[in-house]
Protein backbone atom coordinates (compact mmCIF):
# COMPACT_ATOMS: atom_id res chain seq x y z
CA UNK A 1 0.00 0.00 0.00
CA UNK A 2 1.45 3.55 -0.95
CA UNK A 3 0.35 6.55 0.86
CA UNK A 4 0.16 9.79 -0.10
CA UNK A 5 2.79 11.13 -1.60
CA UNK A 6 3.34 14.18 0.98
CA UNK A 7 6.41 14.88 2.91
CA UNK A 8 6.92 14.10 6.66
CA UNK A 9 9.20 15.85 8.88
CA UNK A 10 9.52 13.34 11.80
CA UNK A 11 9.27 9.80 11.89
CA UNK A 12 9.38 8.26 15.36
CA UNK A 13 9.08 4.44 16.36
CA UNK A 14 5.41 3.62 17.79
CA UNK A 15 5.71 0.63 18.39
CA UNK A 16 8.35 -2.32 20.12
CA UNK A 17 8.66 -6.21 20.64
CA UNK A 18 11.73 -8.56 21.33
CA UNK A 19 11.98 -11.96 21.69
CA UNK A 20 14.53 -14.53 22.28
CA UNK A 21 15.29 -18.21 22.80
CA UNK A 22 14.00 -19.96 26.08
CA UNK A 23 17.74 -22.11 26.69
CA UNK A 24 20.50 -20.33 28.52
CA UNK A 25 23.91 -20.29 27.93
CA UNK A 26 26.09 -19.80 31.00
CA UNK A 27 30.04 -18.88 30.42
CA UNK A 28 30.26 -22.15 33.14
CA UNK A 29 28.17 -24.37 30.25
CA UNK A 30 30.91 -22.75 28.19
CA UNK A 31 34.04 -24.48 30.12
CA UNK A 32 32.44 -27.55 29.31
CA UNK A 33 33.30 -27.81 25.60
CA UNK A 34 36.43 -25.05 25.16
CA UNK A 35 39.51 -23.80 27.35
CA UNK A 36 37.44 -21.22 28.95
CA UNK A 37 36.14 -19.99 31.92
CA UNK A 38 33.64 -17.19 33.60
CA UNK A 39 36.72 -15.31 35.11
CA UNK A 40 37.99 -14.94 31.27
CA UNK A 41 34.88 -13.84 29.46
CA UNK A 42 33.57 -11.78 32.61
CA UNK A 43 36.85 -9.85 32.60
CA UNK A 44 37.29 -9.65 28.73
CA UNK A 45 34.23 -9.26 27.47
CA UNK A 46 31.47 -8.34 30.26
CA UNK A 47 29.41 -11.49 28.98
CA UNK A 48 27.68 -14.11 31.86
CA UNK A 49 25.23 -16.33 29.81
CA UNK A 50 23.15 -15.43 26.62
CA UNK A 51 20.05 -17.24 24.60
CA UNK A 52 20.29 -20.22 22.18
CA UNK A 53 17.52 -20.79 19.41
CA UNK A 54 16.51 -24.72 19.69
CA UNK A 55 18.18 -26.59 16.58
CA UNK A 56 15.06 -26.13 14.03
CA UNK A 57 14.38 -22.77 15.28
CA UNK A 58 15.24 -19.71 12.97
CA UNK A 59 16.05 -16.04 12.36
CA UNK A 60 12.55 -16.30 11.18
CA UNK A 61 10.66 -17.37 13.97
CA UNK A 62 12.23 -15.46 15.87
CA UNK A 63 11.79 -12.21 14.13
CA UNK A 64 7.73 -13.33 13.87
CA UNK A 65 7.36 -13.28 17.23
CA UNK A 66 8.94 -9.81 17.90
CA UNK A 67 7.43 -8.13 15.01
CA UNK A 68 3.98 -9.83 16.31
CA UNK A 69 4.62 -8.03 19.81
CA UNK A 70 5.75 -4.66 18.09
CA UNK A 71 2.70 -4.59 15.48
CA UNK A 72 0.65 -5.47 18.97
CA UNK A 73 2.02 -2.29 20.72
CA UNK A 74 1.71 0.00 17.68
CA UNK A 75 -2.10 -1.21 17.28
CA UNK A 76 -0.93 -1.73 13.58
CA UNK A 77 -3.31 -4.83 12.06
CA UNK A 78 -0.50 -6.78 9.96
CA UNK A 79 -3.13 -6.12 6.93
CA UNK A 80 -2.29 -2.42 7.16
CA UNK A 81 1.73 -3.02 7.18
CA UNK A 82 3.28 -1.20 4.35
CA UNK A 83 7.12 -2.20 4.47
CA UNK A 84 9.25 -5.40 6.48
CA UNK A 85 12.74 -4.90 6.53
CA UNK A 86 14.89 -7.46 8.39
CA UNK A 87 17.92 -7.06 9.20
CA UNK A 88 20.00 -9.91 9.49
CA UNK A 89 23.78 -11.77 8.88
CA UNK A 90 21.90 -14.91 9.76
CA UNK A 91 18.75 -15.36 7.41
CA UNK A 92 16.74 -18.99 7.66
CA UNK A 93 18.76 -19.39 3.62
CA UNK A 94 19.90 -16.99 1.41
CA UNK A 95 16.61 -16.65 -0.67
CA UNK A 96 13.88 -15.92 -0.09
CA UNK A 97 14.71 -13.12 2.14
CA UNK A 98 13.16 -13.68 5.65
CA UNK A 99 11.40 -10.88 5.34
CA UNK A 100 8.98 -12.60 3.01
CA UNK A 101 9.06 -15.97 5.37
CA UNK A 102 8.43 -13.37 8.11
CA UNK A 103 5.55 -11.68 6.17
CA UNK A 104 3.49 -14.89 5.17
CA UNK A 105 3.16 -15.67 8.60
CA UNK A 106 1.97 -12.62 10.02
CA UNK A 107 -0.68 -12.27 7.19
CA UNK A 108 1.35 -8.77 6.13
CA UNK A 109 0.19 -9.28 2.89
CA UNK A 110 0.46 -5.72 1.35
CA UNK A 111 3.90 -5.25 2.36
CA UNK A 112 6.92 -4.88 0.35
CA UNK A 113 9.44 -6.92 1.84
CA UNK A 114 13.36 -7.73 1.97
CA UNK A 115 16.01 -8.24 4.43
CA UNK A 116 19.06 -5.53 4.97
CA UNK A 117 22.66 -7.32 5.52
CA UNK A 118 24.82 -4.69 7.53
CA UNK A 119 26.21 -7.01 10.06
CA UNK A 120 25.62 -5.78 13.80
CA UNK A 121 25.02 -2.12 12.28
CA UNK A 122 21.80 -3.85 10.78
CA UNK A 123 19.12 -2.38 12.97
CA UNK A 124 20.58 1.01 12.68
CA UNK A 125 20.69 0.65 8.75
CA UNK A 126 17.22 -0.60 8.59
CA UNK A 127 15.77 2.37 10.58
CA UNK A 128 17.25 4.86 8.87
CA UNK A 129 16.19 2.81 5.32
CA UNK A 130 12.70 2.46 6.55
CA UNK A 131 12.96 6.78 7.96
CA UNK A 132 14.09 7.90 4.52
CA UNK A 133 10.48 5.78 2.45
CA UNK A 134 8.42 6.81 5.68
CA UNK A 135 9.85 10.77 5.26
CA UNK A 136 8.80 10.88 1.46
CA UNK A 137 5.69 9.43 1.82
CA UNK A 138 5.84 6.46 -0.19
CA UNK A 139 4.30 4.16 2.96
CA UNK A 140 2.71 5.15 5.53
CA UNK A 141 4.42 2.51 8.34
CA UNK A 142 6.90 0.36 8.58
CA UNK A 143 8.72 -2.67 10.67
CA UNK A 144 11.86 -3.27 11.22
CA UNK A 145 13.03 -6.19 12.76
CA UNK A 146 16.82 -7.18 14.30
CA UNK A 147 16.91 -11.10 14.12
CA UNK A 148 19.88 -13.63 14.42
CA UNK A 149 20.15 -17.36 15.29
CA UNK A 150 24.00 -16.68 15.02
CA UNK A 151 24.73 -19.65 17.36
CA UNK A 152 24.30 -21.98 13.39
CA UNK A 153 27.30 -20.33 12.34
CA UNK A 154 29.59 -20.64 15.47
CA UNK A 155 32.43 -22.49 15.32
CA UNK A 156 31.82 -24.22 18.99
CA UNK A 157 34.97 -25.20 19.09
CA UNK A 158 36.82 -21.83 18.34
CA UNK A 159 36.88 -20.10 22.28
CA UNK A 160 38.19 -16.86 20.91
CA UNK A 161 34.33 -16.48 19.08
CA UNK A 162 32.27 -19.02 20.63
CA UNK A 163 32.09 -17.28 24.16
CA UNK A 164 30.14 -13.72 22.20
CA UNK A 165 27.21 -14.21 20.63
CA UNK A 166 23.74 -14.94 21.34
CA UNK A 167 20.58 -15.64 19.07
CA UNK A 168 17.77 -12.95 19.61
CA UNK A 169 14.84 -10.37 17.71
CA UNK A 170 14.40 -7.06 18.44
CA UNK A 171 11.37 -5.58 16.44
CA UNK A 172 10.09 -1.97 16.01
CA UNK A 173 7.32 -0.25 14.24
CA UNK A 174 7.73 3.01 12.34
CA UNK A 175 5.63 5.73 11.87
CA UNK A 176 5.45 9.54 10.91
CA UNK A 177 4.87 11.21 14.34
CA UNK A 178 3.98 15.26 14.92
CA UNK A 179 6.66 15.30 18.00
CA UNK A 180 9.85 13.53 18.60
CA UNK A 181 11.00 10.61 16.49
CA UNK A 182 14.54 10.47 14.98
CA UNK A 183 16.09 13.50 14.87
CA UNK A 184 19.43 12.90 12.96
CA UNK A 185 21.11 9.65 11.70
CA UNK A 186 24.59 8.33 10.57
CA UNK A 187 26.09 5.61 8.11
CA UNK A 188 29.36 4.83 7.28
CA UNK A 189 30.93 1.95 5.42
CA UNK A 190 34.96 0.91 5.28
CA UNK A 191 35.38 -2.44 2.88
CA UNK A 192 38.69 -2.43 2.97
CA UNK A 193 38.51 -3.89 6.65
CA UNK A 194 35.88 -6.76 5.11
CA UNK A 195 38.46 -9.86 6.40
CA UNK A 196 38.38 -8.53 10.33
CA UNK A 197 35.02 -10.05 10.83
CA UNK A 198 33.09 -12.80 7.78
CA UNK A 199 31.89 -15.67 7.17
CA UNK A 200 33.76 -17.37 3.79
CA UNK A 201 31.69 -20.38 2.94
CA UNK A 202 28.20 -20.69 1.83
CA UNK A 203 28.17 -17.77 -0.80
CA UNK A 204 29.37 -17.78 -4.50
CA UNK A 205 33.02 -17.16 -3.65
CA UNK A 206 33.14 -21.00 -1.62
CA UNK A 207 29.68 -22.86 -2.40
CA UNK A 208 29.23 -25.43 0.27
CA UNK A 209 31.21 -28.60 -0.94
CA UNK A 210 33.45 -31.52 1.17
CA UNK A 211 36.12 -29.37 1.16
CA UNK A 212 34.70 -26.23 2.25
CA UNK A 213 33.15 -27.91 4.93
CA UNK A 214 36.41 -29.92 6.25
CA UNK A 215 38.02 -26.26 6.28
CA UNK A 216 35.16 -24.90 8.72
CA UNK A 217 34.44 -22.11 6.16
CA UNK A 218 30.58 -21.78 7.07
CA UNK A 219 31.55 -20.16 10.22
CA UNK A 220 32.54 -16.59 11.46
CA UNK A 221 36.07 -16.04 11.63
CA UNK A 222 37.03 -12.35 13.53
CA UNK A 223 40.51 -10.20 14.23
CA UNK A 224 38.94 -9.51 17.66
CA UNK A 225 41.82 -7.12 18.48
CA UNK A 226 41.71 -5.01 15.80
CA UNK A 227 37.89 -4.66 15.83
CA UNK A 228 38.07 -3.93 19.16
CA UNK A 229 39.71 -0.40 18.32
CA UNK A 230 37.94 0.41 15.50
CA UNK A 231 34.12 -0.11 17.06
CA UNK A 232 35.79 2.35 19.55
CA UNK A 233 36.68 5.16 17.39
CA UNK A 234 34.24 4.64 14.35
CA UNK A 235 30.74 4.31 16.98
CA UNK A 236 32.59 7.13 19.34
CA UNK A 237 32.57 9.43 15.69
CA UNK A 238 29.56 8.17 14.92
CA UNK A 239 27.65 9.65 18.23
CA UNK A 240 28.88 12.76 18.37
CA UNK A 241 28.43 13.43 14.34
CA UNK A 242 24.47 12.83 15.44
CA UNK A 243 24.58 14.96 18.10
CA UNK A 244 26.71 17.78 16.36
CA UNK A 245 23.87 17.37 13.38
CA UNK A 246 20.70 18.07 15.84
CA UNK A 247 22.80 20.69 18.12
CA UNK A 248 22.25 18.92 21.03
CA UNK A 249 24.37 18.35 23.79
CA UNK A 250 25.53 15.02 25.33
CA UNK A 251 24.20 16.64 28.35
CA UNK A 252 20.68 16.85 27.53
CA UNK A 253 20.90 13.21 26.06
CA UNK A 254 18.96 10.59 29.00
CA UNK A 255 20.19 7.35 27.47
CA UNK A 256 22.92 5.75 25.34
CA UNK A 257 22.43 2.50 23.58
CA UNK A 258 25.38 1.17 21.91
CA UNK A 259 25.78 -2.12 20.30
CA UNK A 260 26.07 -4.43 23.12
CA UNK A 261 29.21 -6.51 21.94
CA UNK A 262 31.97 -6.07 24.93
CA UNK A 263 31.52 -4.38 28.02
CA UNK A 264 35.14 -2.59 27.71
CA UNK A 265 34.01 -1.58 24.28
CA UNK A 266 31.63 0.34 25.29
CA UNK A 267 33.15 1.72 28.41
CA UNK A 268 35.67 3.06 25.78
CA UNK A 269 33.15 4.54 23.67
CA UNK A 270 31.75 5.96 26.38
CA UNK A 271 35.19 7.43 28.10
CA UNK A 272 36.34 8.62 24.38
CA UNK A 273 32.82 10.47 23.90
CA UNK A 274 32.62 11.84 27.21
CA UNK A 275 29.54 10.52 27.80
CA UNK A 276 28.37 8.83 31.77
CA UNK A 277 28.51 5.74 32.19
CA UNK A 278 25.24 5.72 34.24
CA UNK A 279 23.12 7.03 30.62
CA UNK A 280 24.98 4.22 28.82
CA UNK A 281 22.44 1.31 28.81
CA UNK A 282 23.96 -2.89 28.88
CA UNK A 283 22.46 -5.63 28.87
CA UNK A 284 24.98 -8.14 27.41
CA UNK A 285 25.79 -9.58 30.09
CA UNK A 286 22.42 -11.37 29.57
CA UNK A 287 22.19 -11.66 26.10
CA UNK A 288 25.82 -11.19 24.94
CA UNK A 289 26.23 -9.81 21.12
CA UNK A 290 23.21 -10.73 19.61
CA UNK A 291 24.52 -8.70 16.06
CA UNK A 292 21.75 -6.94 14.21
CA UNK A 293 18.86 -7.88 17.14
CA UNK A 294 21.27 -6.19 19.47
CA UNK A 295 20.52 -2.54 19.40
CA UNK A 296 16.61 -3.19 18.96
CA UNK A 297 16.31 -5.66 22.14
CA UNK A 298 18.57 -2.77 23.98
CA UNK A 299 15.80 -0.34 22.97
CA UNK A 300 12.66 -2.57 23.82
CA UNK A 301 14.19 -2.81 27.84
CA UNK A 302 14.96 0.55 28.08
CA UNK A 303 11.59 1.41 27.13
CA UNK A 304 10.00 -1.18 29.19
CA UNK A 305 11.94 -0.56 32.40
CA UNK A 306 11.02 3.07 32.36
CA UNK A 307 14.02 4.62 32.37
CA UNK A 308 12.80 7.23 29.58
CA UNK A 309 9.98 9.55 29.59
CA UNK A 310 8.28 11.61 26.62
CA UNK A 311 10.16 14.19 25.33
CA UNK A 312 13.68 12.65 26.27
CA UNK A 313 16.67 11.56 23.81
CA UNK A 314 18.37 8.35 22.96
CA UNK A 315 21.06 7.60 21.06
CA UNK A 316 21.30 4.07 19.79
CA UNK A 317 25.23 3.56 17.88
CA UNK A 318 25.95 0.26 16.25
CA UNK A 319 29.18 -1.13 15.07
CA UNK A 320 29.97 -4.14 13.08
CA UNK A 321 31.54 -6.30 10.15
CA UNK A 322 31.53 -4.91 6.95
CA UNK A 323 33.13 -2.75 8.43
CA UNK A 324 30.07 -1.12 8.86
CA UNK A 325 28.48 2.19 11.94
CA UNK A 326 26.04 3.89 12.46
CA UNK A 327 23.92 6.33 14.66
CA UNK A 328 20.18 7.21 15.20
CA UNK A 329 19.31 10.46 17.65
CA UNK A 330 15.74 9.62 18.60
CA UNK A 331 13.30 12.09 20.80
CA UNK A 332 10.87 9.32 22.33
O1 LIG B 1 29.97 -7.18 16.98
C1 LIG B 1 30.95 -6.36 16.43
C2 LIG B 1 32.19 -7.05 16.11
N1 LIG B 1 32.90 -7.70 17.17
C3 LIG B 1 33.59 -7.02 18.09
O2 LIG B 1 33.48 -5.83 18.19
C4 LIG B 1 34.54 -7.80 18.98
C5 LIG B 1 35.72 -6.95 19.28
N2 LIG B 1 36.76 -7.64 20.03
C6 LIG B 1 36.65 -8.04 21.32
O3 LIG B 1 35.61 -7.90 21.93
C7 LIG B 1 37.87 -8.61 21.99
O4 LIG B 1 39.00 -8.42 21.15
C8 LIG B 1 37.76 -10.12 22.35
C9 LIG B 1 36.79 -10.29 23.51
C10 LIG B 1 37.26 -10.88 21.16
C11 LIG B 1 39.11 -10.66 22.79
O5 LIG B 1 39.64 -9.91 23.85
P1 LIG B 1 41.18 -9.48 23.85
O6 LIG B 1 41.43 -8.80 25.11
O7 LIG B 1 41.41 -8.73 22.57
O8 LIG B 1 41.90 -10.90 23.87
P2 LIG B 1 42.91 -11.53 22.83
O9 LIG B 1 42.16 -11.94 21.59
O10 LIG B 1 44.08 -10.61 22.66
O11 LIG B 1 43.37 -12.82 23.60
C12 LIG B 1 44.11 -12.73 24.81
C13 LIG B 1 44.40 -14.13 25.27
C14 LIG B 1 45.01 -15.03 24.19
O12 LIG B 1 45.94 -15.88 24.81
P3 LIG B 1 47.52 -15.56 24.73
O13 LIG B 1 47.83 -15.57 23.26
O14 LIG B 1 47.69 -14.22 25.36
O15 LIG B 1 48.13 -16.69 25.50
C15 LIG B 1 43.84 -15.84 23.73
O16 LIG B 1 44.23 -17.10 23.20
O17 LIG B 1 43.19 -14.77 25.68
C16 LIG B 1 43.07 -16.04 25.01
N3 LIG B 1 41.66 -16.30 24.79
C17 LIG B 1 40.89 -16.91 25.69
N4 LIG B 1 41.15 -17.43 26.91
C18 LIG B 1 40.13 -17.97 27.58
C19 LIG B 1 40.90 -15.96 23.71
N5 LIG B 1 39.64 -16.37 23.92
C20 LIG B 1 39.60 -16.95 25.13
C21 LIG B 1 38.58 -17.55 25.88
N6 LIG B 1 38.89 -18.04 27.11
N7 LIG B 1 37.30 -17.63 25.44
Amino acid sequence: MVSNPSLHKRVGVIGLGMHVPKKVLTNHDLAKIVDTNDEWIMTRTGIKERRIAEPGTTTSDLAYEAAREALHQAHLNPKDLDLLIIATTTPDMLFPSAACLVQRRLGAKSATCFDLSAACSGSIFAMITAQQYLMTGRYRNALVVGAEVISSFIDWTDRSTCVLFGDGAGACVMAPVERGGILATDMGCDGQAADMLYMPGGGSKHPPSHSSVDQRLHFLKMNGTELFKLAVRRMGESAKRVLEQAGISRQHVECFIPHQANTRIIEAVAKWADLPLEKVYMNLQRYGNTSAASNLIALYEVIQEGRIKRGDHIVMVAFGAGLTWGSILLQW
